[in-house]
């Protein structure tokens, strides 16, 4: 697909079918991952594939709402960042992420980005501190996003060009 249209067709995906993401498909969202720009080039971000459904659930209650998805999801990959290596890691890791989306809806693979930094439980549990705790990430790290990918439950409309916010362009 034409980039122009890939970046139109793409929308968050959070129904997903049982169907599982290949190997091939995983290395190839990882491989765009890899590849997404970082400050200095200095790859300040780390991933962790979740398969395991016990865990994914468990990922899935790491916030009161928002984080459902995760559970019926094939797939998580958990963004997150060495801070020593920069402090603009959340910008790094972000744009990592926006290339595992793009990446997914090149392979008609649904996906949606769900957030971990800054958010938690309205018992004052950080989501982050669930997220390490759920898949032993050393506590050095930062965590900025998950990504729930699987095969689309459903389609969504393709962006709409009459909606974009041409006035937010000064
Ligand atoms: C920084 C950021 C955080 C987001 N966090 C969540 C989230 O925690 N849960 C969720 O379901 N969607 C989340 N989203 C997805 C947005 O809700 C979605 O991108 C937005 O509504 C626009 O819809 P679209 O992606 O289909 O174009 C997030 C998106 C961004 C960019």
């Amino acid at each position: 697909m034409d980039f122009k249209d890939l970046i139109k067709q793409r929308r968050s995906i959070r129904t997903f079918t049982p169907e599982a993401i290949t190997p091939e498909e995983e290395r190839a969202l990882l491989r765009a991952a890899l590849m997404a720009p970082s400050s200095k080039g200095k790859h300040s971000y780390f991933f962790k594939v979740v398969r395991d459904r016990e865990q994914l659930t468990a990922l899935s209650q790491c916030r009161d709402a928002g984080t459902q998805l995760l559970a019926e999801a094939a797939m998580a990959i958990v963004v997150m960042a060495d801070p020593s290596i920069t402090d603009i890691w959340v910008e790094d890791c972000a744009s990592a992420t926006s290339y595992i989306l793009l990446q997914a809806e090149d392979m008609g693979l649904g996906g949606c980005w769900v957030q971990v930094r800054n958010r938690g439980k309205e018992d004052g549990t950080q989501a982050q501190d669930i997220v390490k705790q759920v898949l032993s990430i050393p506590a050095e790290y930062q965590v900025l996003s998950m990504v729930a990918l699987g095969h689309k439950a459903i389609e969504r409309n393709p962006q709409n060009e009459d909606k974009l916010l041409w006035d937010h362009v000064l």
